[in-house]
């Protein structure tokens, strides 16, 4: 038997990351571009959007900054329509954006309100970000889309019923999304991370930061860049016989 060995093939690929102006998107964006991927960078921040392609530019990569909110559709038809004709072929997309709302609020404090704008942007702007990315990629016959969900939505985080509900929900959504779309090339998975050291965490006092991983098996949070390193395998070709499914990235928190 012969087995190839290379390098995560996503060299020449056209990806678009949503939710690429900070955390784990922005690390995402940076390594497809480092990796030699077109990137299309989108996020509601414009400024950080722009900031996150000029980053990947400044380092001898290929990408640009787009402007969209995952809540207002046409705005996402609008940054697929500009990449599309920036990388020629979106073959990737890697949807990042994400909100937690209010914290520590049990299910009966929860204002409806804030309970539908995550909703709107967590799950609606997941299910949006598909919509937008599937007609292109059913054109070529090809397609990776991963979403992120988390160990929230696996295993639920008290205080934060909107958050755990649409992560559940993600991992809902793209199962049944994994088998519509099975046999047109185009594979739709999730990743649920535990913990992901991120610069909002830096400003978290040392007992929050404790209590966070205690429940983690390695005793520590996940870095950016673990979780980019994953997002990226999970949309390059050499992910191609795996679809519907929620990777696992909790420091062995999550066995199933
Ligand atoms: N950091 C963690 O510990 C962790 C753990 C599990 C899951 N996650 C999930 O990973 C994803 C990224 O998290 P992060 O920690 O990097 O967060 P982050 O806040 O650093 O990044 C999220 C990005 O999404 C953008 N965004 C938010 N709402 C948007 C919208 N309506 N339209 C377009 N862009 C929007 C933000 O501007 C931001 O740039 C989120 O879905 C989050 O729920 C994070």
């Amino acid at each position: 038997m012969r087995v190839e060995t290379s390098a995560p093939a996503v060299a020449g690929q056209g990806v678009v990351v949503v939710g690429a102006g900070s955390g784990i998107g922005e690390a995402c964006a940076l390594l497809l571009a480092r990796r030699g991927a077109s990137v299309v960078c989108v996020d509601r921040d414009a400024a950080a959007a722009d900031r996150t392609a000029s980053s990947a530019v400044a380092e001898g990569g290929r990408a640009w900054g787009w402007h969209a909110d995952v809540t207002d559709a046409a705005s996402v038809a609008e940054a697929f329509a500009a990449a599309e004709e920036h990388l020629r072929q979106v073959h990737a997309v890697v949807n990042c954006a994400g909100v937690t709302g209010p914290l520590g609020l049990r299910s009966h404090e929860v204002s409806l309100p804030d309970f539908d704008h995550v909703v709107a942007i967590n799950l609606r702007g997941a299910l949006v970000v598909t919509q937008c990315a599937v007609p292109y990629m059913l054109k070529h016959g090809y397609g990776r889309i991963a979403h992120v969900a988390s160990i929230a939505g696996k295993e639920g985080n008290p205080g934060m019923v909107a958050y755990s509900s649409t992560k559940a929900a993600i991992i809902g959504m793209v199962k049944a999304q994994g088998k519509e779309y099975a046999e047109d090339g185009i594979t739709i998975n999730a990743l649920a991370p535990a913990v992901i050291r991120t610069a909002f965490l830096d400003t978290q006092p040392e007992e929050t930061l404790r209590y966070m991983t205690d429940k983690i098996p390695m005793r520590r949070m996940g870095s950016v860049l673990e979780a980019a390193q994953m997002l990226a395998w999970m949309v390059s070709p050499e992910c191609s016989f795996t679809t519907g499914f929620t990777f696992d990235l909790s420091g062995g928190r999550a066995t199933y």
